[in-house]
């Protein structure tokens, strides 16, 4: 077993883009799992904390290892994990302070993942934790959705969007989204119901009374949400900026909730002006939930939607593609070959 491996490290904010490095394998704690990563997923969470845009949030110590979600396989286990065994395929979302699947091996909690569905590739599986557990959350845990009701998700075709629009459908609701013409094929395929292009179209024109929103825009975007939504109905979002109410929940200062209040302020007063109920959401990483989404996507329920897959040692190019922030689905970047793979 090396005590190296290989890792994309940022080592200053606004650092254009990480570097390859050798850095010691981490070590396991006794609920721990050590997975060898055959494939991880870029997110616009890494550009925002690369960026430095998220330190409000995560104040990350630097340097540090980027990267949040990953398909692999089990090489070693800690003392106390009974559910899991060296050789499993399993996928999963690293806890916020233990981020860095861009690199060959990762410690994870047992808790923080399920067993890789069996019907996906390791790049497949590898797109969906984050964006999987994220619409979850929204669409299920926040908003409820129930069959018949009505739903907008901006961005259809995006990472979060792509998977959100399948998940909504399988829980009754009838999809609006917004997307480009280009892709109004793959938003119908998904499952979209009515289709607006966002750079010809106003959606806040032609949707009325919606049950739910969920915003991937933040901005005017999220204020407009509430032009669509009726009374009792649900905005949630994930681009805006953090509440105060969030802050609470998320253990921040008083000063900082003060300040996430009033930067807020405008979305919470349309909030309350509608009668519609706002949130704003940063996802939880969730073994129990991944393994549920394990089960829809083994039932064919949900299905992976990946731009590209890009090698480890082309990670540059790969977030600068994501940072132009037109990728159709997932950009995947492989570690590895999983029939290299020696547990
Ligand atoms: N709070 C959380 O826990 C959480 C979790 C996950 C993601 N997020 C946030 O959610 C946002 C979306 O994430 P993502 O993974 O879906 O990003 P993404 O994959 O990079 O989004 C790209 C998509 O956005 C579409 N798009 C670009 N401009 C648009 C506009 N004005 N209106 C509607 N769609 C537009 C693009 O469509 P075209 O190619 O057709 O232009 C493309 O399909 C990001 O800000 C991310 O940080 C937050």
């Amino acid at each position: 077993m090396p005590n190296q491996m290989k890792a994309a490290v940022i080592e200053a904010y606004k650092q254009p883009m990480p570097t390859l490095k050798q850095v010691p394998i981490p070590p396991l704690r006794p609920n721990d799992v050590l997975v060898r990563v055959v494939a991880a997923s870029i997110n616009p969470i890494d550009i925002k904390t690369k960026d430095g845009g998220l330190r409000p949030l995560l104040p990350y110590k630097l340097p540090l290892i980027m990267g949040s979600d990953f398909a692999g396989i089990v090489t070693a286990v800690g003392a106390q994990v009974h559910a899991t065994d060296i050789g499993d395929a399993v996928y999963g979302r690293l806890q916020k302070d233990r981020i860095g699947t861009f690199a060959e091996f990762i410690a994870v909690d047992q808790g923080d993942i399920a067993p890789k569905p069996a019907n996906l590739s390791f790049e497949e599986a590898a797109s969906i934790p984050l964006v999987g557990l994220t619409s979850y959350q929204a669409l299920h845990d926040i908003m409820h959705l129930r069959p018949g009701q009505k739903v907008l998700i901006q961005g259809g075709t995006g990472g979060i969007g792509s998977l959100a629009i399948q998940i909504a459908k399988h829980l009754g609701a009838s999809v609006a989204t917004t997307t480009t013409t280009d892709h109004f094929a793959l938003a119908r395929t998904l499952g979209a119901d009515e289709l607006i292009d966002y750079r010809t179209t106003d959606f806040s024109t032609v949707l009325h009374d919606y049950d739910a929103v969920l915003d991937t825009r933040g901005g005017k975007t999220l204020i407009d949400a509430f032009k669509i939504i009726r009374p009792g109905g649900h905005v949630v979002s994930i681009a805006g900026r953090p509440t105060a109410r969030f802050g609470r929940a998320y253990g921040v200062p008083l000063w900082k909730r003060l300040a996430f209040g009033f930067v807020t302020r405008d979305v919470t007063k349309r909030a309350r002006a509608t009668h519609a109920h706002y949130t704003f959401l940063f996802m939880q990483p969730s073994g129990p939930q991944l393994d549920h989404l394990r089960e829809l996507i083994e039932a064919d329920v949900l299905k992976p939607v990946i731009d590209r897959i890009v090698p480890f040692d082309q990670i540059q190019d790969a977030l600068a593609y994501a940072q132009a922030g037109h990728a159709t689905g997932k950009i995947i970047l492989k570690m590895t070959d999983a029939d290299a793979v020696q547990p």
